[in-house]
């Protein structure tokens, strides 16, 4: 009806500009990727007020020809992909053609790059071009971005406080430092130094400098391959734990992505090692065919699809568990650096709590700052501040080499425990200990050569029980017991249906039932390896933990029933045991296969070293 019309293109990529910029995070994110992809060495990050005043992002990588600037800020122009074909092998972290016109749209843009020779200045104002011209020459890219969503007041309204947008963008720039260590970034907030990051290549490095030096020595270094997938990374000491998912780094082929099932399968890996909410801190580099891998999901390129989801699923919960399965995971009673519960937003106040913050011989800095940007083009040229220290890219995160020399071997003492075979690392996880006594009816102290050994003796029976049952559960072949007084259940229609259909999963459980009256069920027997007296209660509870399943999964209600099990099969704290039980206790937890934790993920067992106790009683400085 001669209504439809073409949109210009300024109103094209604002409505575009919705889906890939929704804050400043995103704008950091394209920003910084593009000046990945442009392969620079430096990248440099200016936020004022969280990135909603300005952000301005510096890179000495390729830089844009003066004659293509005014195309790359139009939309669908890129220089990372040709054709189709080009789509599914993607090796660049940008290719949809579309940040720099979807940012340009909503805020004021000030441009400055180079190939090497001449230069271009570019100026615009919600895509609008308000001013270029030539300008210097150094090879690279300064971006100037303020007044985020001026034009679009309603986006403005959706953001958060400072603080949370701040969060946001460190976050995002501590991943992208994560997955690239041979760039070395430097992020600074009105003027003060949040991250920076040597690009000399080590991860271990760009990990001390976002969560501390104490965190990097607790992380252990992980490899992996299968046909397809390539895995390797740095996973937490089960000790180290967090809040929330967001300490879980993924990488795939150097882009990092959000992804539930990569995310569950860490956890998966972890397993009971880990309290229940509680989370690891973990970074994972997956590499493999592009092919394998659609990277063209959203706009925001986090999400990605695979192709062959449960092998790489699988193949991370193995590697993950067979890391700690070689390790000594006994946590020291020495108390906890307060760096331990820092949430997401506040990382960056302890990123560099560890380095020498001395002023440092000016040559050594690494920095584009004195480079030929200052211009006098760029608004907020002059306004870094001088007076902040720096660190040079000797100082870094690390005092001295000290540090590096740790880390290298805590590399070298876990090839060494890679080589034990399965066997002699499982029994020598705990070492041999002698009880000295209990403490309140719920402690075992125990000691050897090492020093001090405190063991909760209801975790570690409930972690003895549970793997027993964990083998028990499943045996269908065992006998049953009769029950005294045969148990009736009620149940309603809806709840009755479910428990036909998977009456079969109830009897691996050890929980079998005749249909008795109308909605009804009896239990005439259980499996004689129930633990004693609590045999109601197992088989009612089992039977809620099946009507609670929204979709019912066998092997998580054997766990479920391992744990029971377990739980209400163990000491209880408050009961006294003799030294031949203690003794019992902790030769039965020397043979389990994970001794550290109980199901829940609670610890069973912490050491205080002889060294720690002497140096509690000043014995030693
Ligand atoms: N910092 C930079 N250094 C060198 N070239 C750059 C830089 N930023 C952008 N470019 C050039 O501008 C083009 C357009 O950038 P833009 O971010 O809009 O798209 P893209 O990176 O190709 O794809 P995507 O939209 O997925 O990010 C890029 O393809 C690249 O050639
Ligand atoms: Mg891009």
């Amino acid at each position: 009806m001669g209504e439809i019309r073409q949109l210009n293109e300024a109103l094209a990529n604002k409505i575009a500009a919705g889906e890939v910029v929704e804050r400043p995070a995103s704008v950091v994110k394209e920003l910084v990727e593009n000046a990945v992809d442009a392969k620079a060495t430096i990248i440099e990050l200016d936020l004022e007020e969280a990135g909603l005043s300005s952000i301005r992002i510096r890179d000495n990588g390729a830089g844009i020809q003066s004659d293509e600037v005014l195309l790359a800020f139009s939309r669908h122009a890129t220089s990372k992909i040709k054709n189709e074909h080009d789509l599914f092998r993607i090796r660049t972290l940008g290719f949809r053609g579309e940040a720099l016109p979807s940012i340009s749209s909503v805020s004021k843009i000030e441009i400055k790059t180079s190939t090497g020779s001449t230069g271009l200045f570019l100026k615009m104002h919600g895509g609008e071009v308000i001013e270029q011209k030539p300008s210097a020459s150094r090879q690279g890219t300064d971006i100037l971005v303020s007044e985020l969503f001026y034009n679009t007041p309603a986006r403005l309204k959706y953001l958060k406080t400072v603080h949370t947008e701040l969060g946001n963008v460190t976050d995002i720039v501590n991943r992208i430092a994560l997955s690239h260590p041979e760039i070395s970034f430097r992020l600074r907030h009105n003027g003060k130094t949040l991250l920076q990051t040597n690009g000399n290549g080590d991860v271990r490095q760009v990990i001390a400098a976002i969560y501390g030096i104490n965190i990097a020595k607790k992380m252990l270094s992980f490899t992996n391959e299968s046909l397809d997938f390539q895995v390797k990374g740095y996973a937490a000491l089960p000790e180290i734990t967090r809040a929330s998912r967001n300490y879980i780094s993924i990488l795939v082929n150097g882009r990092f992505i959000r992804n539930y099932a990569i995310t569950r399968a860490i956890q998966a890996g972890y397993h009971t090692l880990l309290p229940i909410g509680r989370f690891p801190i973990v970074l994972l580099s997956v590499e493999m065919d592009p092919l394998l891998v659609d990277v063209n999901v959203h706009p925001s390129k986090q999400e990605v699809r695979f192709s062959k989801e449960a092998e790489l699923v699988q193949l991370i919960t193995d590697t993950i568990t067979q890391l700690f399965k070689t390790q000594s995971l006994i946590p020291s009673g020495e108390k906890e650096k307060p760096a331990k519960t820092i949430r997401p937003s506040e990382q960056i106040a302890f990123s560099f709590h560890e380095p020498v913050r001395h002023q440092v011989d000016k040559e050594n800095i690494q920095s584009l700052q004195k480079d030929t940007f200052q211009d006098p083009d760029m608004v907020r040229q002059d306004k870094i501040r001088e007076t902040q220290p720096v660190l040079s890219k000797e100082d870094t995160v690390f005092p001295g080499s000290k540090a590096e020399e740790y880390l290298d071997e805590k590399k070298v003492s876990l090839s060494s425990h890679e080589v034990h075979d399965e066997q002699e690392s499982i029994s020598s996880r705990v070492p041999l200990l002698e009880p000295i006594g209990q403490m309140h009816g719920t402690y075992i102290l125990a000691q050897n050569e090492d020093g001090l050994y405190i063991i909760d003796q209801h975790a570690a029976q409930e972690r003895i029980k549970y793997e027993y049952f964990k083998k028990k559960v499943g045996d269908v072949q065992s006998e049953l017991q009769d029950l005294l007084v045969p148990l009736v259940l009620d149940f309603s229609t809806d709840e009755r249906i479910k428990i036909l259909e998977n009456k079969q999963d109830l009897e691996d459980v050890g929980v079998f039932l005749e249909e008795f009256g109308g909605n009804g069920f009896i239990v005439r027997g259980y499996p004689t390896w129930f633990p004693h007296g609590e045999e109601k209660n197992i088989i009612e509870e089992m039977i809620g933990e099946l009507l609670q399943m929204k979709k019912v999964d066998v092997g998580k209600l054997r766990e479920e029933a391992a744990i029971l099990m377990s739980c209400k099969g163990s000491i209880k704290a408050n009961h006294y045991l003799r030294r031949e039980d203690m003794q019992q206790l902790l030769t039965d937890l020397r043979k389990t296969e994970d001794p550290f934790t109980c199901p829940h993920g609670r610890p069973i067992i912490i050491h205080y070293s002889t060294y720690e106790m002497e140096k509690m009683f000043k014995r030693v400085m």
